[in-house]
């Protein structure tokens, strides 16, 4: 019998993690399937307990579930328990455990287009949602000394660094808001790696986050949002290296592939199939 996984999501026809993931179990001779399962945020309970009925074996978790799967779980790893998100789920016989894999994804993307570990240097992240928190959480817990949280809402910034310093004292905090040019560039001075991860890009007008002129000319930059924004451009324009989410959404797939088989992901197999797929939902 075909062993069974899924990603659960409102909406979700738009993902690429079916074409990726299949790519990935047929690359691996695993007699495997991989569906889009649209559950409305109300109906997550129900669509849960059909996963396990169904004897499906793992699943991923995107917008708007990340936070609330997290109640219906039986362990969540460490970093994903703290940052309250969870987008990869392992069913042993009805035992869920919930990982995150955003973080892996970031570090793997970003040391794949900037050639470094991005956790040997000081990381700031603009935002501090969701993506940021399983991020940042996650590079604290693999080495990096130093990370800046910048945020529109202050509260979720301290909130995020509390997290950090009670998983990771060792990695020192700093966190603010977007009023104050002059201390944004002077926390940013020194972050190897910045990484903009509010939704502000998401749509073409959105004006930017913070002023580009405020990051450093000699940092990288990563951008969450599956797209080059204006934002990422007016830094590559100050002579930043940059990329876009891109490598994160491979790599966080890559993750939760491994997860769920013990093997090691047939990376570039995937990266094949989320390059047709998103090929051929612009030509669609
Ligand atoms: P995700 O899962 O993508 O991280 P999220 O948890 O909804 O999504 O977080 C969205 C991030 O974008 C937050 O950092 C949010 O800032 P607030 O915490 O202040 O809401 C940020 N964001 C969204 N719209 C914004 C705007 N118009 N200006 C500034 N930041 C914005």
């Amino acid at each position: 019998m075909k062993r069974k996984y899924a990603v659960l999501g409102w909406p979700v026809q738009h993902s690429l993690s079916p074409a990726m993931q299949q790519a990935a179990f047929d690359a691996c001779g695993i007699e495997a399937v991989y569906e889009a399962w649209p559950v409305a945020p109300e109906k997550l309970g129900e669509g849960i307990e059909k996963l396990k009925a169904d004897g499906y074996e793992g699943w991923n978790v995107t917008v708007p579930h990340k936070h609330g799967i997290t109640d219906y779980l039986s362990e969540i790893d460490p970093p994903a328990a703290v940052a309250g998100s969870v987008n990869t789920v392992i069913n042993h016989d009805g035992y869920l455990k919930g990982y995150s894999t955003d973080g892996y994804g970031l570090e793997k993307a970003a040391e794949e287009a900037f050639g470094r570990k991005p956790q040997d240097g000081a990381v700031g992240f603009i935002g501090a949602g969701g993506a940021a928190n399983a991020a940042a959480l996650h590079l604290a817990v693999q080495g990096t000394p130093r990370i800046v949280i910048l945020n529109r809402t202050v509260a979720k910034a301290q909130h995020l660094a509390e997290a950090i310093r009670k998983l990771e004292p060792s990695c020192e905090v700093v966190y603010g808001g977007f009023e104050d040019d002059a201390f944004i560039s002077s926390v940013l001075a020194d972050c190897s790696l910045v990484v903009q991860a509010t939704s502000l890009g998401l749509k073409e007008d959105d004006p930017a986050p913070v002023s580009p002129e405020l990051v450093p000319h000699d940092a990288d930059v990563y951008e969450m949002i599956y797209k080059r924004t204006a934002f990422l451009e007016k830094c590559r324009a100050r002579g930043c290296r940059t990329t876009d989410g891109a490598g994160m959404l491979l790599h966080q797939g890559a993750g939760s592939f491994r997860l769920w088989t013990g093997l090691e992901p047939p990376v570039e197999q995937m990266r094949a199939a989320l390059q047709a797929a998103v090929q051929k939902r612009q030509t669609s």
